[in-house]
């Protein structure tokens, strides 16, 4: 069996795209330092413990598996965390990925998948986002990705590393048969904190600004299944296998909801009240984040089915309800 090495492969989209991986007939290789994510979610090949930034370990572990690829997932994701602490993100997710791509190329490895952001592309009014949009990013989480994007463009040109790079929306549900699902500690997205104040086990949900200019006030985003996005990947991984080359897609619907909307879809999913309440702007947070691309689907060949707000809450509700992290 062919092995990839996934880093952050015990974390949301790691566990999720671990899955996806076993499933295409690859064994997932997780390399995870386990800071932000779980032993219990590596369940579909070995893990390697270790850091990032300790080449030599990675070194290690890529003379014991051989592996054909890298996918690069591990990350500090928290816009508004990077907004505290930039240099905490530039160090994490900027040099570390430096030292991975490094090792990676040491290692004789060709094909790279990387997880990027549509937060690269920042606040753009009236713009149509696709994958030749202009990058300006409002928050160090952003600008450190698209760091890590220019790193991979100039490796290819001075090794023959070869990259498809993803700029995710926004990422949301879970394993639908709920062996694996989001959990971060401490949690700051919307579905997971808003199914946590439906069961009871926070305080109401609080909406982050309600002055914004859209429809209802509130801001828009674009999401994604996980396991949707997941999927992308292992297309991704063929396109590279079949020696195609470097390329950047968006994973994104084309459709938005408003935080309002997405607590409405909450109520009708779980038929439960929504308790929240209405607070300031969370700095670092863009207006309006709708892919405009359908790249992936013409190119790829990628079909996000799970992708209706319905489905991914309904899926991300019955992960919820197993109560695997209910520590
Ligand atoms: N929101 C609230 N209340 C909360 C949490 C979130 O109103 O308690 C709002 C946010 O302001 C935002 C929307 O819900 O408008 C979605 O917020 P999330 O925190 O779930 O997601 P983000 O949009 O901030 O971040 C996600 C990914 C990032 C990625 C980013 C691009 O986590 O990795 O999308 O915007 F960069």
């Amino acid at each position: 069996m062919t092995n990839i090495l996934v880093t952050g492969g015990a974390g949301y989209i790691g566990s999720h795209a671990c899955k996806a991986l076993k499933r295409a007939g690859y064994t997932p290789v997780t390399y995870d330092s386990l800071l932000t994510g779980w032993e219990d979610a590596v369940k579909f090949g070995p893990l390697e413990k270790g850091e990032l930034s300790d080449r030599a370990r990675l070194d290690e572990v890529f003379e014991k598996y051989k592996p054909a690829a890298v996918m690069h997932f591990a990350a500090l994701s928290q816009v508004g965390e990077s907004m505290r602490d930039p240099g905490m993100y530039w160090r994490a997710n900027v040099l570390s990925s430096l030292t991975l791509i490094e090792a990676t190329v040491a290692a004789g490895v060709k094909n790279f998948v990387f997880s990027s952001t549509c937060a690269t592309y920042g606040d753009q009014d009236n713009v149509v986002l696709n994958e030749s949009s202009a990058q300006y990013p409002i928050n160090a989480y952003g600008g450190s990705k698209r760091a890590i994007e220019d790193i991979l463009r100039d490796f290819g040109a001075s090794s023959g590393l070869e990259s498809v790079i993803f700029r995710y929306f926004n990422v949301a549900g879970a394993d639908p048969e709920a062996e694996v699902g989001e959990f971060h500690q401490p949690e700051t997205h919307l579905i997971p904190l808003m199914l946590d104040a439906i069961a009871g086990k926070r305080d109401a949900l609080t909406i982050f600004g309600t002055d914004y200019e859209t429809p209802d006030g509130t801001c828009i985003r674009d999401y994604v299944h996980v396991c949707d996005l997941v999927d992308a990947h292992v297309l991704g991984l063929k396109w590279l296998e079949e020696g195609k080359g470097s390329r950047i897609f968006n994973l994104g619907t084309g459709s938005g909801f408003s935080v309002r909307e997405v607590i409405d879809h909450s109520r009708s999913v779980t038929n439960m009240d929504v308790p929240y309440n209405e607070g300031d702007r969370r700095p670092g947070d863009c207006t309006k984040l709708v892919s405009g691309s359908t790249r992936a689907v013409e190119e790829l060949g990628w079909t996000p089915d799970r992708s209706t707000l319905q489905t991914m809450i309904s899926d991300a509700w019955r992960w919820h309800q197993t109560g695997h992290y209910d520590k």
